[in-house]
């Protein structure tokens, strides 16, 4: 049995003003336990095939199962299975966060479940909260309720959309360590993300989506191990050659750049010799996660705007 299976799922938004196609024949299975990433830039499908898989939306085409459920045909069955944190940040802004706890249980069926509801809030960090209304909520603290609200029935198979977008360093670190001990204890996670070094700290096998198309499916290890190219990283204070900042990736004063051999390496830094420029913290690394990201997504003649 598959924890989901993805079987050729193709989604198309209709409207008057014509027709997107967001998915075109995904197909791929994630096994019981896993903690697979599904990555991509925006627009690229992901929260698309998340609401096929929720039963919130149904697929133009395909099928979708969870624990052997199919999500429309037996969807009471798959929604039991399944725990989603939506992207999107909705509640009723009138409940206390106990109550909306209490009300996603009876949802379920489940009348006294307050033990779980003190764990839960005690391991998202919002257990003097409990009391607070939801509209008086921080945003951060709104999407740990999110994540409460998606575990109030303890289900086998956890589904993250972005749960970290716009959310402070503290409780991205409170939520992975639960995650990842949710994991250990045998749920399966499904996880879509932006940041990348927290897809690579736990992600065992990732898919990675291009306009509505799975580009890559393959263990982490691998996905980092094939990379031919290496990383020349270092610091600099002043403005990069062209010939450089064309290929490089830059965040603040730390410069990356890919490079296939030692010439290649050799050749950045007498560019930058001959400008007149003294990096700093030379180092060569090994690519990450974030490079083998920009190099699928660059590969081909499909012309993409993303946000890595
Ligand atoms: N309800 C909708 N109606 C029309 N188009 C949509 C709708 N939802 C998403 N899309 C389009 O489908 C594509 C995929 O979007 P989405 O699944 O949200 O991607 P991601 O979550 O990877 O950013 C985008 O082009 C988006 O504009
Ligand atoms: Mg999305």
């Amino acid at each position: 049995m598959k924890a989901i299976s993805f079987q050729s799922i193709t989604k198309q938004y209709d409207s008057p003003k014509g027709s997107v196609r967001a998915l075109s024949n995904v197909s791929f299975d994630i096994e019981p336990g896993e903690f697979f990433g599904l990555l991509g830039p925006n627009g690229a499908g992901k929260t698309s095939l998340i609401s096929i898989l929720a039963g919130l939306s149904a697929a133009s085409d395909g099928r979708v199962t969870v624990h052997g459920h199919d999500v429309q045909k037996d969807f009471a069955q798959a929604r039991r299975t399944l725990g989603i944190v939506p992207q999107e940040l909705v509640f009723d802004p009138f409940f206390s966060v106990r109550e909306t706890l209490r009300i996603q249980s009876g949802y379920f069926g489940i009348r006294q479940n307050d033990d779980w509801i003190d764990e839960l809030l005690h391991n998202l960090g919002l257990t003097d909260k409990a009391g607070a209304n939801m509209r008086q909520l921080s945003g951060g603290m709104k999407r740990r309720v999110l994540v409460a609200q998606a575990l109030v029935h303890r289900p086998p198979v956890i589904v993250l959309d972005e749960p970290t977008a716009g959310v402070d360093v503290e409780l991205r670190q409170t939520l992975w360590q639960f995650v990842a001990r949710l994991n250990k204890q045998g749920h399966t996670v499904l996880l879509t993300t932006h940041y990348l070094e927290e897809a690579e700290a736990l992600c065992s096998r990732v898919a990675m989506l291009k306009q509505g198309k799975v580009v890559a499916l393959q263990r982490m290890s691998e996905l980092l191990g094939a990379s031919t190219s290496n990383v020349l990283k270092f610091k600099i204070d002043a403005i990069l050659p062209e010939i450089l900042a064309a290929k490089a990736r830059v965040t603040g004063r730390i410069v990356q750049l890919p490079a296939s051999n030692a010439a290649e390496i050799e050749s950045y830094l007498t560019v930058l010799r001959e400008a007149g420029l003294y990096p700093e913290d030379v180092e060569i690394r090994r690519p990450d996660l974030e490079d083998v990201f920009l190099e699928v997504m660059a590969r081909g003649d499909v012309p993409q705007e993303f946000v890595a």
